[in-house]
């Protein structure tokens, strides 16, 4: 049998085709099933884009107004669980909460799992926020989207147009993107055909680590920390003396500026008062990029998405220690898409290791 050694990180191997969405990395470029993002976020909502990465897989693909539906009957099948959940997650921060939450889903259970699990993320996410604030759950209103409802549950009233808008183009920005590591996670498990909700869970507990779902909130942390744009270059040459990794900066595919940087960006610009922490992030990020040339030469590290994710999530009032839960709203979208793909047509994903401990004598 033909072996092969490839990279610990498995950087540069191909291990699965896909239709869902491709990664240009040299080109700064993310298409999502034949549609460039820019393109898709401005055109569709997050439901949209769900429908259309379901598209030829699950009930409901490629129409939008179901999916919409199914999620809407979903939230309201998961508010049920929510005293359950309550129980079970004191302490616990909201990440921690969904990966309790996701875990009570039964496979028996008869409605379509990628509504189940779609619908049961935003629902507990602000039941767990609102327990932290030790105020009541809010229970779903089935005629919203996914963005208006959860904006809804969480502040305990419709947001404006602009904050809905807002969110909606982050859950549909971060709906899917390759082979990312909480992806594959989800393909892997899939692979043995555990079920969707078993796959998404793997997947949620990839994501909430800091080098991938879990950057965005330390990303405000160093901006506090840094407090002013002239102190940046400082604040950067001293965490470099320390062998500190910069959250929202560097990426494995992207060789050049990640494209949801820009969206993200764009969209926090909509959003009232935002103005000066915009500009000051941005003076900010041009003084990482030059720290990152200065001190990683030819490395060609640049923004990553969970820059402006910080930024838009911030100026959307959600707390920084929800972020990475609100990520794995949007992006379970493609988690869902991606097991349908792997069920449909993949293998069991088992690869092999070089053994280099002792031997027996
Ligand atoms: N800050 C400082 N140095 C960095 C950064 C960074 N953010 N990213 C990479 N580097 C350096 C590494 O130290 C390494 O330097 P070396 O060659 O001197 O050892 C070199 O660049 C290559 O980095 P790797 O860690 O090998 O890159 P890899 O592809 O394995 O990691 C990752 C990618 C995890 C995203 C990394 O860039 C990182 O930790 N970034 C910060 C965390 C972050 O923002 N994560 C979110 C990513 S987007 C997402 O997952 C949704």
């Amino acid at each position: 049998m033909l072996q092969t050694r490839v990279d610990s990180g498995l950087d540069g191997v191909i291990v699965a085709d896909t239709v869902m969405s491709e990664v240009d990395g040299e080109e700064g470029r993310l298409v999502v099933r034949g549609h460039n993002l820019q393109e898709l976020v401005s055109s569709r909502g997050f439901e949209g884009v769900a429908a259309l990465l379901w598209e030829g897989y699950a009930e409901g693909g490629g129409d939008e107004a179901a999916v919409r539906k199914g999620m809407a009957d979903a939230r309201v099948r998961a508010f049920a669980d929510v005293p359950k959940l309550l129980a079970a997650t004191a302490g616990l921060t909201p990440v921690e909460g969904l990966r309790v939450g996701l875990g009570m889903l039964p496979d028996s259970e008869r409605l379509p799992h990628q509504y189940l699990v779609c619908g049961a993320l935003p629902v507990f996410l602000a039941a767990l926020l609102n327990a932290r604030k030790k105020l009541s759950p809010i229970a779903p209103d089935p005629s919203l989207t996914t963005a208006q409802d959860l904006l809804r549950m969480i502040r305990g009233q419709r947001a404006g147009e602009v904050f809905e808008k807002g969110l909606d183009a982050y859950l549909a920005t971060v709906a899917d993107h390759g082979f990312n590591a909480s992806t594959f996670t989800a393909r892997v498990v899939a692979s043995t055909h555990a079920g969707l909700i078993s796959a998404v869970l793997a997947a949620l507990c990839a994501l909430k680590g800091p080098l991938h779902g879990g950057a965005p909130g330390p990303v405000l942390d160093m901006l506090d920390d840094i407090g002013e744009a002239s102190r940046a270059e400082a604040w950067f040459d001293d965490a470099f003396a320390k062998g500190t990794t910069l959250m929202g900066f560097g990426h494995r595919i992207y060789k050049v500026r990640d494209p949801r940087a820009d969206v993200l960006k764009n969209t926090v610009a909509t959003l009232p008062s935002t103005a000066g922490r915009l500009a000051y992030a941005v003076e900010v990020e041009r003084g990482a990029i030059a720290a990152l040339r200065r001190h990683k030469p030819g490395r060609r590290l640049d923004t990553n998405v969970e820059y402006y994710t910080a930024l838009l999530l911030e100026a959307l009032d959600v707390p920084r220690e929800a972020f990475t839960a609100l990520f794995a709203v949007g992006r379970a979208a493609g988690w869902c898409a991606h097991v349908f793909e792997q069920e449909k047509g993949g293998r069991i994903i088992r690869p092999q290791s070089n053994y280099v401990g002792p031997r027996p004598s």
